[in-house]
C-alpha cells in the first residue's frame, strides 16, 4: 500500500486532534531484555546486517566522481566510491597484500594508494600499481583488487549489502526519499553507551512526548499524536506540530505539510531519516557492542537560495533540545538493564512502528537461523 499523501495525512492529524486520538497498532510485543545486552543475540544482529542491503551513506556524501566515503557496517570496515562513470561501488576496505585499510574518512581520490606498502588501487578497486613487484612471483595482478561489496543507489541513499542478501530490507517498497539536488551541510559521528535498538526506538513513537521532551519538544507539538504507517519492513511516524491547527481554515487542496509536521521514517534495520522543515536528517545507528553504538549522523539541505541558515536553525533545535533527551533515555535504559528489574520490555498498542520493526527484526534472524 502506497504511504499516505500530505492531504490525506493532514486531515488525519485534525481528526485526531478533535477525537484526542491517535494511531493504534493491533499487538501488544513483548521484547526479552536479554536481546538488549547478549553477546549471542549481538552476533546473530551483525550476520543478519551483512546480509540486507545497509543504508551506508546518502548519495549527497558522494556527489563527484571520486569522491569515496570510508566507514565500518556491521563492524565491517567499507569503503563506497563514485567511480568515473559515476557508479557507486563498495568495496571490502583491506588491501590485498597484508589486510590495512586502504582509506579512512571521506573525501576525493583518484585512487588508493595503501599506506603500508602503497599498493594502489584504482576507483574500480582493481590493483594498479604493487612497489617491487618482482618480489611477487606469480601472482595475478587481476585476482588481487580490492573485493567488492553489492552497492545500490536508490531515492537518494546507497545502500551496501556485504554478504548474499537473505532479503530485500529497507529497499521493499521503498519510495524515493530524497529529492535530487541535496547537499550535505553537516556530518557528524559520535558513540553512546546503549544498544542501537534502545536509540532507534526513541524516534518511534509520540507517546513520550510530553513526559520526556516536556520543554523542548512538546510546547510545539502534540503528545501521543502520531499518524503511522507501515510498509515493507520499514514505517513512517508523523509528528505533527500544534501549529498545524492553522490549516484547518484551508480548502483541503491548498494544505501545505511543510513546516507543521515531521515525517520520520524508519528505515529497517538500523535507519531514521527525518524530513524536517528546512533540511532532512539522516541518522544511521551503527553497532558497536550489546552496549555500546555509534551515530552516523548526515544533514542534508534543500537546494533553495537562503536554505542553510534555516536548516541551521531547525539542526540546532532539533539537537539542542529533544535529541539530547533521547539519548539520555536509551542510556538510562542500559544501564538499568546490567540489573534484573525487567525480564521482558512491553511495546503497547501507541507503539506500532517499534512493534513492527521488531516483529521484523525477529522474522529475520529466523530466517536467517533457518538459511
Ligand atoms: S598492507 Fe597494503 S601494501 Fe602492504
Ligand atoms: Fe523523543
Amino acid at each position: 500500500m502506497p504511504l499516505m499523501n500530505d492531504t490525506q495525512v493532514i486531515q488525519r492529524v485534525l481528526d485526531h486532534a478533535d477525537a484526542k486520538t491517535t494511531d493504534l497498532g493491533d499487538t501488544v510485543w513483548r521484547e526479552p531484555v536479554e536481546n538488549y545486552r547478549s553477546a549471542e543475540q549481538f552476533a546473530r544482529e551483525m550476520a543478519l546486517f551483512k546480509r540486507l542491503p545497509m543504508v551506508f551513506c546518502p548519495s549527497a556524501a558522494l556527489p563527484n566522481n571520486g569522491d569515496y566515503v570510508a566507514r565500518t557496517l556491521a563492524g565491517a570496515p567499507i569503503v563506497a566510491v563514485r567511480g568515473d562513470d559515476g557508479v557507486v561501488r563498495a568495496f571490502h576496505n583491506a588491501c590485498r597484500h597484508r589486510g590495512m585499510m586502504v582509506v579512512e574518512g571521506s573525501g576525493n581520490a583518484r585512487g588508493f594508494a595503501c599506506r603500508y606498502h602503497a599498493w594502489a588501487y584504482g576507483l574500480d578497486g582493481s590493483l594498479r600499481y604493487v612497489p617491487g613487484e618482482e618480489g611477487f612471483p606469480g601472482m595475478d595482478k587481476e585476482a588481487h583488487g580490492l573485493v567488492p561489496v553489492h552497492a545500490q543507489e536508490r531515492g537518494g541513499l546507497i545502500f551496501v549489502t556485504q554478504g548474499e542478501a537473505i532479503s530485500e530490507g529497507a529497499l521493499e517498497g521503498l519510495p524515493d526519499l530524497i529529492a535530487p539536488g541535496q547537499t550535505v551541510f553537516e556530518y557528524s559521528s559520535f558513540t553512546d553507551d546503549a544498544n542501537w535498538k534502545l536509540l532507534l526506538e526513541t524516534s518511534m513513537e509520540g507517546y513520550h512526548i510530553k513526559a520526556l521532551h516536556n520543554k523542548s519538544f512538546y510546547p510545539f507539538g502534540f503528545d501521543n499524536l502520531n499518524v503511522v504507517e507501515t510498509y515493507g519492513t520499514n514505517s513512517r511516524i508523523v509528528f505533527p506540530f500544534r501549529r498545524i491547527e492553522k490549516l484547518r481554515d484551508k480548502p483541503a487542496n491548498e494544505r501545505r505539510a511543510e513546516g507543521m509536521l515531521t515525517y520520520v521514517y524508519q528505515l529497517f534495520p538500523n535507519t531514521r531519516l527525518a524530513t524536517l522543515s528546512n533540511h532532512y536528517l539522516l541518522v544511521i545507528l551503527e553497532p558497536v557492542s550489546p552496549t555500546q553504538s555509534l551515530w552516523v549522523i548526515y544533514r542534508l539541505q534543500t537546494p533553495d537560495a537562503g536554505a542553510l541558515e534555516k536548516s541551521k536553525k531547525d539542526a540546532a533545535f532539533v539537537k539542542d533540545n529533544g535529541v539530547i533527551e533521547d539519548r539520555a533515555a536509551a542510556c538510562s535504559i542500559q544501564q538499568g538493564l546490567a540489573g534484573d528489574g525487567n525480564t521482558h520490555f512491553t511495546f503497547g498498542r501507541y507503539e506500532k512502528a517499534a512493534v513492527h520493526f521488531h516483529q521484523n527484526l525477529r522474522a529475520h534472524l529466523d530466517m536467517l537461523a533457518g538459511s
